[in-house]
């Protein structure tokens, strides 16, 4: 093969988004080797490429690893979408005895940090580059321009750069807003791509994972918003459907307030009398990410209990059978609402803005912490704008996150911009009278109420812990500050005082 012939960039791993990556790159002009471990899969893709254009010219299947990799202009740039965990170890693996020094592989996948960081060290003692990138948007995005943060050294991301600008989604430069023409059928080329080095690496599947976490809680708050005009107004879900797509005029236009209203305006194909969100199930599945992002956060000590909420809320719903026989035994009050309806709508438009401004604070609070664990230097403000378009959670209010960091990269919280603290000023009202209704009738709210209890949390000077470290010193003699000592200075009481000093320790 000469070198004009040869691939600019391979993909391992021909799934719906592998398929469609490979695609992606095609259309904006590279040329691409496809391997799949199974055959008959890669052979049918190729097939089907035929007839498309201008992708049929550029896509390349081969049957052996060897010859896929033989295919590949050096340094080649490998592009894994195989299942996380073994599956990945098993492809690299297959690879490795085809490699050559400066080769770069990159991990598509949602894996976990800490196996990236892994990998990356092994590759690199073998003078090979392993990146871990991010890959955001599900189908259509891989398709047609997915969020991706990759991370690994910064001379591997020198030559996927080129490749990862032109495939990702891109926004407008001036307002940050998506820019689509893939409907009138061109890869978008002009705008900011939503991509840039997050860091060395583990750092782009790390942040990759908060990504989720944070779709994890931004879906809680949408079904929370729902079950509330469900279950408290009484509403259908085609007059909730609408509520959704007003509410996304506004400040919270994103991906996942526009495809609820879609799903709530769908009849059930079976039945259209009937619509398809009341046929779905109770219950939500899960892959792993949030849990993740949650252990991090514990392990870290960042309080993201709003994020850990949502996934707790996903296991409750998994308990279909017990829940339904609980509902049998266990009384809550009766629900009623007497209240003025568009009033409480708007209440409910609040408290989810302000809920949402609290968990994406404590998931940039957790990239805070996990960059001082990891030695990464993040840039919260690109990260902002590299989820603008493109990803599961892209927004508008991304752009205000975007303005804050680089406004002062140093923020200690989301919460203390000024422009989100006086968005929190204005809806607290609203929020606070939506979490009690929503206690007082009954129906669960658990992101709304614990996002309530960070930001109270957050703005308390004084909390109850000082009852509750006297506890400990009482029973463990794990000793406690006073107030009216300097700070690391620490004192036991033998409890009960009864007349016995205290030590300082
Ligand atoms: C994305 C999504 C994608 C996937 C989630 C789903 O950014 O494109 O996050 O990665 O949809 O992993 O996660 P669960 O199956 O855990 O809901």
């Amino acid at each position: 093969m000469t070198d004009q012939q040869m691939s600019d960039v391979g993909l391992v791993g021909l799934a719906v988004m592998g398929q469609n990556l490979v695609l992606n790159m095609a259309d904006h002009g590279y040329h691409v080797s496809a391997y799949n471990r199974t055959t008959s899969k890669m052979t049918a893709f190729v097939d089907r490429v035929e007839s498309e254009e201008p992708s049929k010219e550029r896509v390349h299947g081969f049957d052996t690893l060897e010859e896929f990799v033989a295919s590949i202009k050096r340094p080649r740039k490998i592009i894994l979408l195989v299942q996380a965990g073994r599956g990945t170890d098993a492809t690299i693996d297959g690879l490795l005895p085809h490699l050559e020094e400066g080769d770069i592989v990159i991990d598509g996948g949602n894996a976990h940090w800490l196996d990236t960081i892994r990998r990356e060290k092994e590759m690199r003692e073998k003078g090979l580059h392993f990146m871990g990138s991010g890959v955001s948007g599900g189908e259509l995005g891989a398709r047609f321009g997915p969020s991706l943060m990759p991370g690994g050294s910064e001379q591997a991301w020198e030559s996927l750069k080129p490749i990862w600008e032109s495939i990702a989604a891109k926004v407008d430069p001036d307002t940050g807003k998506p820019l689509e023409d893939y409907a009138a059928g061109r890869p978008v080329t002009e705008g900011i791509p939503c991509t840039t080095y997050i860091g060395t690496d583990g750092a782009g599947h790390y942040v990759k994972m908060v990504h989720n976490g944070i779709e994890y809680i931004d879906m809680q708050l949408i079904c929370e918003s729902y079950f509330l005009m469900k279950e408290l107004l009484g509403m259908r879900p085609d007059e909730i459907a609408a509520v959704f797509e007003k509410w996304n005029a506004g400040v919270l236009d994103s991906y996942l307030i526009e495809i609820t209203a879609d799903i709530l305006a769908q009849k059930d194909p079976r039945d259209g009398s009937k619509f398809l969100v009341d046929q779905v199930l109770d219950t939500a599945g899960q892959k792993g990410t949030g849990k993740w992002t949650s252990i991090s956060a514990l392990d870290l000590g960042v309080t993201a209990n709003a994020m850990a909420e949502a996934v707790f809320a996903r296991y409750l719903s998994a308990l279909k059978e017990e829940r339904q026989a609980a509902s049998g035994i266990l009384r809550g009050p009766a629900v009623t609402f007497t209240g003025d309806r568009e009033a409480f709508l708007e209440s409910i438009r609040q408290a989810l803005y302000s809920s949402k401004i609290c968990a994406y604070a404590q998931g940039f609070a957790l990239m805070e912490e996990a960059q001082k664990e990891y030695d990464w230097k993040l840039d919260f403000g690109m990260i902002a704008q590299v989820w603008r378009g493109g990803c599961i959670i892209r927004a508008r209010f991304l752009q205000k996150i975007t303005e804050a960091f680089n406004q002062d990269p140093t923020l200690a919280n989301l919460l203390l911009d000024p422009y989100f603290t006086d968005a929190l000023h204005e809806g607290q009202s609203a929020w606070r009278s939506v979490v009690a209704t929503a206690a007082q009738n009954g129906i669960s709210v658990p992101a709304f109420m614990s996002a309530l209890s960070y930001f109270d949390g957050y703005r308390s000077a004084v909390l109850p812990a000082n009852l509750l470290q006297a506890q400990r010193d009482y029973f463990g003699a794990h000793t406690y500050e006073r107030v009216d000592e300097e700070r690391g200075r620490f004192f036991h009481t033998d409890w009960p005082v009864a007349g016995r000093p205290e030590s300082d320790v």
